[in-house]
């Protein structure tokens, strides 16, 4: 049986700074000591609303980055959409404030033993993790290329320094106003095919997820996805989070996408049974 992340602690963090970059907040928290424990595809859950709120869950954000060595102690950079309430309270709190805040909590991406050409897929802000994965797999010798895509240009988070990472970064946005026009599942299949991509990893809207496996799982590529299915409590107690994946023995079970997940292997979800029962 699964277990919330061991390393999973509760903590009072100070923001260290909040930048607007497109659509998007840049958020740096202090997390001292914290930030040696998380990996990516690990997530945070932050307390919303502050002291008189009534938004009693936590909202779920991928770790985009951690560092280790920074001026301020260990910090941890989220990426943050101002949707609804949550994430806009969020993304209007300045430096000093202190955020309670759980991390790191779920599964992380796997790092492959050898350096293997690898392709990393982003979906809007599902870039935010793949930036520090990136990192951890050039540190490994990977051959490390990149795909982002959006609806438009201010939906691609596609920071400067992130370049420094990949071999190749390349921009897919559905209206053509940034990159190439088209869906970021386009040029996947040949990417695989030219640079002999031993693993797919992706991060952005479910219909994306599902899309990449079928092309993955027809090239027989390994293909690591981050789900992003809506959390209530983030830590394995309220079942909201479940996906259907298949076991081993060919059974299909729910299995918590907030400590199963939200790392998770594409070809193993049953992509066309989400959101039915079981
Ligand atoms: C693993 C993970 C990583 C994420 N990473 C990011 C990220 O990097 N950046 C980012 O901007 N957003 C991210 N999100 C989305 C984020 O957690 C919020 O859902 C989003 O910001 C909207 O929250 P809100 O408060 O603005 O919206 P609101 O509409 O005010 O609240 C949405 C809240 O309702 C909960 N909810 C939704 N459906 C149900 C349901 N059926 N039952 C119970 N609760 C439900 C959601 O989990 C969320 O907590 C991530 C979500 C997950 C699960
Ligand atoms: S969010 Fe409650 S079990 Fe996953």
């Amino acid at each position: 049986m699964s277990q919330i992340n061991k390393s999973a602690a509760q903590l009072l963090a100070p923001i260290v700074s909040n930048k607007r970059v497109g659509q998007y907040h840049q958020i740096i928290i202090n997390v001292g000591d914290l930030a040696n424990l998380c990996k990516p595809g690990n997530f945070v859950a932050i307390n919303v609303g502050g002291d008189s709120s009534s938004m009693i869950l936590r909202r779920a954000f991928a770790i985009s980055r951690v560092s280790v060595n920074s001026t301020f102690g260990g910090t941890m950079e989220i990426i943050a959409a101002p949707h609804g309430q949550g994430s806009k309270w969020l993304c209007a709190q300045g430096e000093g404030v202190v955020l309670d805040i759980v991390a790191p909590l779920g599964t992380a991406f796997g790092i492959p033993t050898e350096p293997v050409p690898v392709l990393l897929v982003g979906g809007g802000y599902g870039s935010a993790p793949l930036f520090g994965l990136a990192e951890v797999l050039n540190a490994r010798g990977c051959r490390v290329d990149m795909l982002l895509g959006a609806s438009t240009a201010s939906k691609i988070y596609a920071p400067m320094e992130g370049k420094r990472a990949v071999n190749s970064m390349r921009i897919y946005t559905e209206d053509g106003s940034m990159g190439q026009a088209g869906r970021v599942t386009d040029p996947i299949a040949e990417i695989i095919k030219d640079l002999d991509i031993a693993v797919v990893y992706s991060c952005g809207p479910m219909a994306m997820l599902s899309a990449i496996t079928k092309i993955t799982d027809s090239l027989s590529v390994v293909h690591q996805c981050a789900v992003e299915e809506a959390m209530a409590c983030g830590i394995g107690v309220c079942m909201t989070c479940v996906l259907p994946v298949e076991n081993e023995d060919g059974t299909v079970s729910m299995l918590r996408s907030c400590i199963d997940g939200p790392v998770m292997d594409g070809s193993k979800v049953q992509w066309s049974l989400v959101g039915k029962q079981l």
